[in-house]
């Protein structure tokens, strides 16, 4: 008798994944860019498209893979002298240069008889092809369509050149990352839709402050992929995306006891301490002790072998830890066995998710509407005026537990 076909369901075709390169990038990718493929990072000038590019092709070749960076725009030694900037080796950054030479710019070089577009691009194109089916490279990235968007005297020709480059790469085993700064009228839908994946950098203006910077994935054909804006930075060593934080991926197992501030009067207010794992507001006017009283309960959990960590918003670290000393806290023997850290930060200069949690959070008494309803604990404070004549102070009372949720309370 001939035997029934198989009737185990077909497994869905997974391309292998390949490491991007760039920090948090991958995890955004849920593992990294399906290999393969044709993808398109768009942004305005400036936004990191070339590095996240070199950083792409610098990770092919510590891999050992074949790789090729093709410059449409900038001449080689300009991406080069990027690249020293940023520490790396350029032994890893193998650049192919297309930059059209100066003497077909000048007036006396440009084409009488046929439109440049119809001479240039088709000759570009196929210079590109015959370089890329020469070096056969798994990695390539191609710095920018915007030159060849130039090349093309009209939309339709530019788009069917894309076209004609995505059908050259199908069967072929190369992941391509496609530069393009958006310097098409209005946004250049269809090229987002010829590719297989769109990563989109943006620069966010703010009024006051350092720049701020969001990816977004745009798309990603047949694949899951971390939704939403991430903020990244680019320093000195290239991009680095910090995902989106997710509350529930960060869930860890905790015993369900109390901390001690170390001051058994404070603690009683709390039945014994504050319940691990949850956040405490600590609100009161100028001067009241709200970083002291912050300090202490990290000094409290890093004697007790705890590692706690302070940032500091709008004074020096040299001044809180003077300030500990003079309380009679020694936080610098914690800071040197390395039970506590404090951090300086600059909010103007920080991007939220650049930023780990603060462990500790004060705030002046001006509140904002989000921070008094998700910390789990609002503990005020008086104004030092009030300590003396407290009929004096209208605005605030003695030290006051305004709420304290336990996992048992509503
Ligand atoms: N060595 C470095 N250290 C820190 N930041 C750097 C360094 N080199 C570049 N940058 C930052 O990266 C930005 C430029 O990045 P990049 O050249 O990758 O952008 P791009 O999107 O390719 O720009 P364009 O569209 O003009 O080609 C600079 O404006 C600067 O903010
Ligand atoms: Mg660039």
């Amino acid at each position: 008798m001939a035997s029934s076909p198989s009737t185990a369901p077909a497994q869905p075709f997974e391309p292998a994944r390949i490491s991007t390169g760039v920090p948090g990038l991958d995890d955004v990718l849920f593992g990294g860019l399906p290999s393969g493929q044709m993808y398109l990072i768009e942004g305005d000038p400036g936004t990191g498209k070339t590095t996240l590019a070199m950083q792409f092709i610098m990770e092919g070749v510590r891999n050992g893979e074949s790789a090729l960076y093709i410059t449409l725009s900038e001449p080689r030694s300009e991406l080069q002298a990027s690249a020293r900037s940023h520490g790396w080796d350029l032994a890893h950054l193998p650049i192919a240069e297309f930059v059209p030479a100066e003497a077909s710019l000048s007036p006396e070089q440009q084409y009488t008889v046929f439109h440049p577009s119809e001479v240039e691009l088709a000759e570009t194109v196929r210079k590109l092809t015959l370089l890329i089916d020469e070096r056969r490279p798994q990695r390539l990235a191609i710095d920018s369509l915007s030159e060849l968007r130039l090349l093309a005297s009209d939309m339709m020709r530019y788009r069917r050149q894309l076209l004609a480059l995505k059908q050259f790469f199908a069967g072929r085993d190369t992941t391509v990352l496609l530069l393009d700064d958006r310097s098409a009228e209005g946004s250049d839908r269809q090229l987002q839709s010829i590719a297989h994946g769109v990563i989109h950098l943006e620069k966010v203006q703010r009024s006051y402050g350092a720049t701020r910077r969001h990816a977004e994935i745009i798309k990603l054909r047949g694949s899951a992929y971390r939704e939403g804006f991430h903020d990244y930075t680019i320093i000195r060593g290239g991009l680095c995306i910090y995902p989106r934080l997710v509350a529930s991926e960060h869930e860890a197992a905790f015993p369900p006891d109390k901390l001690s501030s170390g001051l058994p009067t404070l603690d009683s207010m709390f039945g014994g301490g504050i319940l691990r794992g949850s956040s405490a507001l600590v609100v009161g006017p100028t001067g009241c002790g709200k970083s002291s009283i912050c300090m202490q309960y990290a000094f409290a959990a890093a004697q007790r072998g705890e590692r706690s960590i302070v940032y500091a918003f709008d004074e020096g670290v040299r001044i809180a830890i003077d300030r500990a000393h003079a309380l009679g806290m020694n936080v610098q023997q914690e800071i040197d066995r390395g039970t506590l850290a404090i951090f300086q930060v600059d909010p103007a200069d920080l991007s939220p998710a650049s930023s780990l949690g603060a462990s500790a959070v004060t705030s002046n008494s001006s509140i904002p509407a989000w921070s008094s309803s998700t910390a789990s604990t609002a503990i005020s404070t008086p104004c030092p005026a009030s300590a003396i004549s407290p009929s004096t102070c209208t605005s605030c009372s003695p030290i006051s537990i305004r709420r304290a949720l336990s996992p048992s309370s509503p």
